[in-house]
């Protein structure tokens, strides 16, 4: 006897039937106010592109005209409000509530927000629960149709907590070409597909270089890996995103791609990946109208046939 605990362990999230027998948790999930559709943005490996291909999306959305949001989830790792210029306290209205930062258009939040720059984070287990619900619930979010959260890498408690309390309507996920981050991207597609997460699809980061003195972009692996695991996992490959040396500059500013350098063949390509996503939200939009209409229609019935039977 090893003494460890006994794998697999069964994960189930509640998907908000807490009559259901697979439920563990009781309560439904809580839709989060004003906000119409949450797309988790995750990655297997850190330091793969994640938070960079977050805030260009929100701020491609947001030239696109979508009213958009970033939740930053790396508690540990922050990102966002540097590469937004959010870097600054979360501000409170006169009724006390606390809200967002806004920059480039995009509305966001992040434990960046509250605390100094390198201070280290020592929360676990509830206090990550507390916090992302705070996140969520307790800002004063003003209404959104795409709220982007940009995931801590990997599928720990932050993830499963979010997906067990909030609704989310889908996830992005992000690779290097590199087979350790491809394979880790694959763990990640497949704890969304078994918690019936759809994934809108993968993006192939930095698997190219724009060279600054030519202006051409150069492969810098070989091709392929990521297209290969989106193949096998049955989801859409989103394109590639080359390293733009420019980029890493800009993003330390606070200035995304899109926005410093619109013309830029990433920024095109964050273009591109917003249009993706848009669609993709779209469409589970329309499959919630469909579902919720043949719940009304369901509903209308069972009440004329009880008339009908009185
Ligand atoms: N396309 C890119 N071109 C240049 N630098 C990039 C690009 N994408 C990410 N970076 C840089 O690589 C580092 C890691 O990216 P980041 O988005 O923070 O990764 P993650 O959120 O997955 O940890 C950052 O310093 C970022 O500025
Ligand atoms: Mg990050």
């Amino acid at each position: 006897m090893s003494g460890l605990p006994e794998f697999p362990i069964d994960v189930q999230v509640n998907r908000g039937d807490p009559g259901s027998e697979q439920a563990w948790y009781a309560e439904p999930q809580a839709p989060v106010a004003g906000i119409e559709d949450i797309v988790l943005v995750a990655s297997g490996k850190g330091g793969v592109g994640k938070s960079t291909v977050t805030v260009n999306l929100a701020c491609a959305l947001a030239r696109a005209g979508k009213r958009v949001g970033i939740l930053d989830a790396d508690l540990y790792g922050p990102s966002i409000t540097r590469m937004m210029g959010t870097d600054r306290e979360l501000p409170v209205d006169d009724e006390g509530r606390t809200l967002p930062v806004q920059n480039h258009g995009v509305w966001t939040v992040s434990v960046g927000n509250v605390l100094p720059p390198e201070a280290a984070l020592v929360w676990k287990g509830p206090l990550v629960t507390q916090a992302l619900t705070q996140m969520f619930h307790d800002i004063a979010w003003p209404e959104l149709d795409i709220l982007l959260v940009d995931l801590p890498p990997g599928t720990g408690d932050v993830p499963l907590t979010i997906l067990e309390q909030i609704p989310v309507t889908g996830a992005v996920l992000v690779t290097t070409p590199q087979k350790l981050s491809v394979v880790d991207a694959a763990r990640g597609i497949a704890m969304f597909h078994d918690l019936d997460i759809p994934v809108f699809g993968l993006v192939e980061h930095m698997g190219s270089y724009l060279c600054p003195c030519c202006g051409e972009v150069q492969p810098l692996f070989p091709d392929g890996a990521a297209k290969a695991l989106a193949g096998r996992k049955h989801v859409k490959f989103l394109g590639g995103v080359p390293l733009d040396p420019e980029g890493q500059m800009l993003a330390d500013g606070g200035l995304p791609l899109v926005i410093g350098r619109p013309e830029s063949v990433a920024a095109a390509a964050f273009s591109d990946l917003a249009l993706e996503v848009s669609e993709a939200v779209g469409r589970e939009r329309a499959s919630r109208t469909r579902e919720s209409s043949d719940e009304m229609r369901s509903k209308h019935e069972t009440f004329w046939e009880n008339l009908l039977d009185d």
